[in-house]
């Protein structure tokens, strides 16, 4: 077929020692939100969907999780912080690892990214701010106006975070990611174009990431340094989120998760692809938060075969974690082994919810194609 497999040297397909894992390859699973669990409750397709991209030795992160009952933003997306939600996730686990496969939870809570219906007892959403978030053209209703949690609340949705890592553990995932990217809560404390607060979690780039180190602390409290990631994206401006030194946050919340010894993963998204000289190109703005941490870096955003090998390769990364792919390509480490063709993603399916049609229907490597 013309194919060009990759020499396993210093590339996507090299092992890799990440804390206690052995990876055996540095392909990621990035976690990818599907809007197919009816009633916050993880359903059985999603066994299917992640023990089909789940390799062994490879890294699954799963998609955002739920921390609490105020942490929702959408319909059908899975929460971890009932016992039926732990029950629930069980067998995914269980059809992850029956593959080899290393399994995170990312760990979500959207803040102010929501609207009163998704709330208990149609409350407000909470955030840094009572400014509420700009409408985002892939979702039918605009948000609600937040109410601005009062500092004596935030240790209570630290312990949130805390608990759900805990939950994590009993459904039975290796680790979880904590998501710090997007514009959620933690980035609604985190940026100053969303913080407007004048108390110590407001103002100085200490104060404004006083919350998300907390809960980076109470996490690695409860669950050891060594089981804990966590996702950062500075450059982004998803739900209206920027802040004026997108480099001097990463690299100061890269130092904090240093100051853990063992802490697992930093994993920091790419800003918005750039068209220049005739083609989109990543823009590589992510090597001080690299310098800055003494883990395991994991990069994403618009990464394809070419680029993750050459990351790797320059040292730029150690993984590389793949969305839109892996969606569409339930064996992507191995058709990036083979230098294979990817099937295309289908978009309009990104977020419906049919348990097979663009979720789990994606086909793999015919295994003709592997001669
Ligand atoms: C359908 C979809 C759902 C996503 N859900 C999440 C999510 O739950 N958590 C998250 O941190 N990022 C999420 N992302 C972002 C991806 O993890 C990834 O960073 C992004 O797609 C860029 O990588 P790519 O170019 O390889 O797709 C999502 C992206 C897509 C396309």
């Amino acid at each position: 077929m013309g194919y060009q497999p990759a020499k396993k040297e210093a590339t996507l397909l090299a092992p890799y020692t990440m804390g206690p894992f052995e990876l055996s390859h540095r392909v990621v699973h990035a976690p990818l939100t599907r809007f197919r669990s009816f009633g916050n409750l993880p359903q059985p397709h999603a066994a299917v969907y992640y023990s089909q991209r789940a390799s062994k030795g490879g890294l699954v992160i799963a998609e955002a999780t739920g921390v609490s009952d105020t942490a929702q933003g959408y319909p059908h997306t899975p929460g971890i912080w009932t016992p039926e939600q732990v029950e629930a996730w069980k067998p995914i686990v269980d059809a992850v690892h029956a593959k080899g496969a290393i399994f995170f939870c990312q760990l979500w809570h959207v803040g102010r990214v929501s609207t009163n219906d998704l709330q208990p007892n149609g409350q407000a959403p909470i955030s840094s701010t009572d400014v509420r978030c700009g409408p985002n053209p892939e979702v039918p209703s605009e948000y609600s106006k937040p109410r601005r949690l009062r500092a004596e609340e935030i240790p209570g949705i630290v312990d949130d975070f805390r608990r759900a890592a805990r939950n994590a553990i009993a459904a039975g995932f290796d680790g979880v990611e904590i998501h710090g990217a997007h514009g959620y809560i933690l980035e609604q404390f985190m940026k100053d174009g969303v913080n407007d607060r004048d108390d110590e979690y407001g103002g100085s780039l200490e104060n404004r990431c006083r919350f998300a180190v907390e809960v980076v602390g109470a996490v690695v409290a409860e669950l050891g340094a060594h089981r804990v990631g966590m996702r950062l994206s500075p450059f982004l401006d998803y739900n209206d989120a920027v802040d004026s030194d997108p480099t001097g946050l990463g690299v100061y919340m890269a130092q904090q998760l240093s100051k853990h010894p063992g802490f697992l993963y930093c994993h920091v998204v790419e800003p918005r692809m750039a068209f220049s000289e005739g083609r989109w190109n990543i823009p590589h703005r992510l090597l001080p938060f690299r310098k800055a941490f003494n883990g395991t870096f994991i990069v994403a955003g618009g990464y394809d075969r070419e680029e993750g090998n050459k990351v790797v390769a320059d040292g730029y990364a150690d993984l590389v974690a793949y969305g839109r792919h892996f969606l569409a390509n339930p064996d992507l480490p191995r058709r990036f082994e083979l230098g294979a063709p990817l099937n295309k993603y289908d978009r309009s399916t990104f977020y419906t919810q049919d348990p097979v049609v663009g979720y789990t229907d994606y086909p793999f490597l015919d295994d003709h194609d592997d001669e």
